[in-house]
This record gives structure tokens, sequence and C-alpha cells, in this order.
């Protein structure tokens, strides 16, 4: 088990240029393939992203049962990582007993972050209140465990900022996942050390501001997502999405940035890789 589960940790010790020059490998850093939109057939999904070039997927959690299934399908797929968390959709439901659940599966081998978390304003599924204390929760077991998070945050930017910013200290690195911010916001979430998630709405045409902010992001500060089911990138929007359309995020991006596909590619895998693993990469 420690030897299927181990597969990131190691993966950070390869020479990324092994792979021939015109070859492209890609990370798709936030899934929900613990969706039950892809029981059915995940493993050709899984088959139809490996032959996408896209070599290692991160599975998020959001809820106790989901965090376990991200876990379960790390130890099945060579290929998969988990996260484990609580959405602010659930927050509600936060307590001692599910933050020691929480603990427990994020002592996983194959477990790298805890998210998603932050606050959702959008939905305000759960009081405003508690969203934030379980995030306040979460970040500070994060720091404990030494753990970078993956933050969700929607219609609630400042808000999470100024936890962030109370917190940044001791928060171990995370990313600010499916980005929705104008510039300005992108250079703050920037100037604490955090990552900046790009998914398929890169790809619409009513993103501009979204576009400009991957125009001034740094090349090394950038993450691609697909947060499939949801999000689907041109030309498949309206039908599910799945990791190996994560290519187009990063085809996207390759033209904003005026660069070859291969660059963005090789980029924002040691951007993942640096962010998920660096400690790991630090200690071997
Ligand atoms: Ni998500």
């Amino acid at each position: 088990m420690t030897i299927i589960c181990d597969g990131l940790r190691t993966a950070a010790k390869i020479n990324m240029n092994t792979h021939p020059a015109n070859s492209i490998t890609l990370i798709d850093t936030h899934t929900h393939l613990n969706d039950d939109k892809f029981a059915l057939d995940l493993d050709e999904v899984i088959q139809r992203a490996n032959e996408a070039g896209v070599e290692r997927i991160i599975v998020c959690g959001y809820d106790l049962q989901s965090s376990r299934d991200a876990n379960d399908l790390a130890c099945k797929f060579d290929c998969v990582y988990a996260t484990v968390g609580v959405h602010p959709h659930d927050a509600k439901s936060y307590d001692k007993e599910v933050e020691d659940a929480i603990v427990e599966l994020s002592s996983h081998p194959k477990n790298l972050a805890i998210g998603e978390i932050g606050l959702d304003f959008h939905y305000d599924f759960s009081p405003r209140d508690k969203q934030a204390a379980a995030f306040e929760a979460q970040i500070d077991l994060a720091a404990r465990l030494d753990l970078p998070i993956v933050v969700h945050s929607r219609e609630s930017n400042p808000e999470v900022m100024n936890i962030l910013r109370s917190r940044a200290a001791d928060i171990s690195g995370g990313v600010f996942h499916c980005f929705s911010g104008d510039s300005d916001f992108a250079k703050s979430v920037l100037d604490i050390g955090f990552y900046i998630g790009i998914d398929g709405p890169v790809t619409y045409k009513a993103s501009q501001k979204l576009r400009d902010v991957v125009g001034m992001c740094p090349l090394d500060r950038l993450l691609i997502e697909t947060d499939c089911p949801y999000l689907t990138p041109v030309p498949f929007r309206g039908k599910r999405n799945e990791p190996a359309y994560v290519r187009y995020v990063a085809e996207e991006i390759a033209l904003i940035k005026g660069l070859a596909l291969h660059d963005i590619a090789s980029a924002t895998t040691q951007n993942a890789m640096r962010l998920f693993a660096g400690r790991a990469q630090e200690a071997a």
C-alpha cells in the first residue's frame, strides 16, 4: 500500500526531462472524480486523461464522505492524489468530531492538502459565521499538519483574504482554486505567496477579466485545473467536464502568454510539484 500510495512524493524526484521533447505532461490539480457523475465510467475517464498527457490528477474532498472517497481513489489509481476538507456549503456540520475525522483522513500517504475550504457567499448554504469558523479551524489544522490549503472563494474574496492575511505566517502555502477576481485581487493573492488556479472559464468569450489575470500572473504561480464535472472548457462547454480537458485550459494560457503549450505544461507541472510536494522534495 505504501508503494502504491507514495507516487507524487517519489515523482517529485523524477527528472521531468526524461520525457521526449514533444510530449506534453499535465497535472489536473482540482477535480471531483469522487462525484456520482463519474460512477459509471471512471476507468475510461482516467484512461482518456492519461492519453491526453494528464499524468496526475488531484481529487478534492468537500465533506467527510467525499474526502474518504478521494483517499480511496488515490489508493485505487496510481495517478490519483487526494485532498480532504469541508467545503463552506457544509460548514454548518463542522464540529470536533468532523475535525478529528479530517485529521485522520489527512494522514493518508497520498493526501496532499486540506481542501477545499473557504467561504461561499453566493449560495450561503451555511450561515456566514459558521463558514468563517470552519474555514479558520481548517486553516489552523493545515498549519499544524504542515499541509498547504485549497481555497474556495465565491463572492467572498475580501473576507477570505482577511482571514488568510490574519494567519499568513502559519500557512504552508495554498492555491486560490478556480480564481475569480480582477488583476488587483490577483496581486494580493500573489503577495501572500498563494498560487492562482485557472479553470475552463478562461476559454469563455465573456472571461476577459480572467484572461487579464493570466496575462499579469507570473508563470511560476499558475496552476491548471478542471474542477470537473463542472466548468467544462470550450469546445466541450455544456457537456460533463473531465481531466483530459485540462489541456484546453493550458492551451488558452499558452495563447494569452504567447508561449508554447510545452512551456505552460512544464511550468504548471513544476508549480504543482512545488506546492503539493515541496517539503517532500526538500526532504529528499
Ligand atoms: Ni471544487
